[in-house]
């Protein structure tokens, strides 16, 4: 199949093209180079030994668009593309909702236009919101995300549902992660935030590298075993496996996917882990709680076993060894 990848040379867009050519498929990436870089596309050739096609397009220009599908027969899209720090969308939320929800609204009229009604949309377990449980199913529904950031991935599920529900001809697949980590074992694409990290793994790896002195560990008071904060880590090769199998699996209809480990991890067992499997020291301090996170959640992932045939494969020491792989080989 030929698969356009919005957002492609990203963290989680770049793992997910080396599964989609590893399975023959052709792959062409659009991405802005807002919060990626240019060398990853090198990188993704590198590993997979194969030329891909890329337009370093925005997706809020709907000229650029038409473009791509002008010159390309498309038979389905992944959307990565978007803006996806917490804390920045709350300091900006018009550049958040206006990026994020235009580049949609312009991706999904142009592939209606050409008749590509194969989506993957890439969302988040954050629609979920708080919802008075630790195991999420899909059945839980949406409740009032936390951010701006949040709150269009909110918005975008509603318009793709707005949209089967005017055209089911569409083929929607919906996929919420929950953390995703790690690296490619090649060390050569990973996680790689602009700025100062907001998410717990690259600023561990910054700390264990000696970018930055200490990792602030948010609130050891939380009602869980050790009192830190748990989430279900997913490494980010079994997230882009998962988007494989959705497109490989696309079913009729307009279909909800957790892409999670099944397991919670508190931040101390991951750090832990961290510097045991990698023999390196995290310095940390315990700091108060951080505004509006929830002490513990992680996924019911059974409905993507038993529909899509995917479950995680890789562990909490494989992730530990993958990124710290990557902070070493991107000194
Ligand atoms: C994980 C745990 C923190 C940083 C976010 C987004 C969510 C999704 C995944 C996109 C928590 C603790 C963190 C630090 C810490 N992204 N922590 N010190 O908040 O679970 O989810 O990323 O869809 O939308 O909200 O991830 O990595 O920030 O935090 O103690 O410096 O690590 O309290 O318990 P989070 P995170």
């Amino acid at each position: 199949m030929k698969i356009l990848v919005t957002g492609g040379l990203g963290f989680i867009g770049s793992h997910t093209v080396v599964e989609l050519l590893k399975e023959n498929n052709e792959v062409i990436i659009v991405d802005n180079l807002y919060n990626s870089k240019i060398e990853v596309l090198e990188k993704l050739e590198k590993i997979t030994g194969k030329k891909i096609k890329f337009y370093k397009y925005d997706l809020v220009n709907k000229e650029e668009i038409e473009k791509i599908f002008k010159e390309n027969e498309i038979d389905s899209v992944i959307h990565f593309a978007g803006y996806k720090a917490v804390g920045e969308s709350v300091k900006k939320p018009l550049m958040y909702y206006s990026n994020n929800l235009i580049s949609t609204i312009n991706l999904l009229e142009t592939m209606n236009k050409y008749n590509v009604k194969k989506i993957v949309f890439s969302s988040s377990a954050t629609v979920y919101g708080n919802p008075g449980v630790v195991k999420y199913t899909e059945e839980l529904g949406r409740k009032d995300a936390s951010s701006p950031y949040g709150t269009t991935k909110c918005m975008i599920e509603k318009i793709l549902e707005d949209l089967y529900a005017s055209d089911n001809s569409w083929n929607i697949t919906i996929l919420r992660y929950f953390n995703p980590v790690g690296a490619h074992e090649s060390g050569l694409i990973g996680e790689e935030p602009n700025g100062i990290p907001n998410n717990l793994m690259p600023y561990v790896m910054k700390v264990a590298s000696g970018k930055l002195e200490t990792l602030s560990i948010f609130g050891n008071d939380y009602p869980t075993p050790d009192g830190t904060g748990i989430r279900d880590y997913i490494h980010v090769v079994d997230l882009a496996k998962g988007h494989v199998k959705a497109l490989e699996k696309i079913k009729e209809g307009l279909n909800y996917y957790n892409l999670g480990s099944g397991k919670g991890i508190s931040v101390l067992e991951l750090v832990n882990t961290f510097e045991k499997i990698n023999n390196v020291k995290v310095n940390y301090k315990i700091v108060g709680r951080r505004e509006g996170d929830l002490a513990e959640y992680y996924a019911d992932a059974t409905k993507a076993l038993n529909e899509l045939n995917w479950k995680t494969e890789k562990t909490l020491e494989d992730i530990c060894k993958d990124s710290w792989n990557y902070e070493k080989n991107n000194k």
